[in-house]
């Protein structure tokens, strides 16, 4: 897949990795970058087209999908974390959000930019899923399984995408430095190191990215007895 001239549209690129992928999508060549976001104040570079895109408001994907019908690259980053510890007590509710924002959302966008990537020739559909998409966790239960979720719709979709030619990318990766993860101790990659991993898949048309080693022993650890 080309990222010269593409053209690509990037949830959730207010800040952290979705900010990190606009930025790299452009220094790589994109002729066009949208940044999908809940408040398009919050777009301050001048290279990006902001474009309003909260990924739970069915109003705003049918709206950015006819506005941005030039797409050939949409990368599905925007998800949030949610409560922790509440494995055995607190609000579900929250949970609901998690899998609402994470999973639903991911569908969502996906199934409306589905038709605009076949008709610009296939392109690509990248989805941000994490080592909890293979691990799930007391601590965050309701963001794992929604990466889980998250997991098994991006095979879904590239198994329902393969014949219009989508390139559909999964990308694992353990803690990054972003907010999102302010609150977690332990090595972190960067937000830059993530897009870099992604967009050098996309080059070479591979369907999986393993960003660190936490990524790659988890997937290897994945044959091995629980
Ligand atoms: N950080 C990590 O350690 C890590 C590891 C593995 C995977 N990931 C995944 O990577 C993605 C980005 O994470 P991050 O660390 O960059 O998170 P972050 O720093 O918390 O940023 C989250 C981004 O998602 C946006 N967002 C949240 N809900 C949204 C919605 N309903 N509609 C549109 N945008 C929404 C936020 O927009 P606002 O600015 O409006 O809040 C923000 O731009 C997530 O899917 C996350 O699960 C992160």
């Amino acid at each position: 897949m080309d990222i010269k001239g593409a053209v690509a549209l990037v949830t959730g690129a207010s800040r952290g990795i979705g900010r990190a992928f606009a930025r790299a999508l452009l220094e790589q060549g994109a002729a066009k970058v949208y940044a999908g976001v809940r408040d398009p104040a919050t777009v301050t570079d001048p290279d990006l087209v902001p474009l309003q895109l909260d990924v739970t408001n069915p109003d705003h994907i049918a709206v950015a999908a006819a506005a941005a019908g030039d797409v050939d690259i949409v990368v599905n980053n925007a998800g949030i974390l949610g409560d922790r510890g509440n494995l055995l007590a607190g609000d579900l509710d929250v949970a609901r959000q998690v899998m609402e924002a994470n999973f639903f959302g991911t569908w969502a966008v996906s199934r409306a930019f589905a038709p605009v990537l076949a008709r610009n020739g296939g392109g690509a559909l990248v989805t941000m899923l994490s080592v909890a998409s293979w691990r799930g966790s007391a601590l965050t239960p309701g963001y794992s399984a929604s990466k889980a979720a998250q997991w098994s719709l991006t095979q879904a979709l590239r198994d329902g995408l393969r014949e219009q030619g989508t390139l559909v990318v999964g990308v694992h990766v353990g803690f990054v430095d972003t907010d999102g993860a302010a609150w977690a101790d332990g090595p972190k990659v960067s937000a830059a190191e993530v897009a870099e991993a992604t967009l050098k898949a996309l080059r070479d048309n591979q369907v999986e990215v393993l960003v660190d080693e936490r990524a790659r022993q988890l997937k290897a650890a994945l044959s091995q007895p629980l």
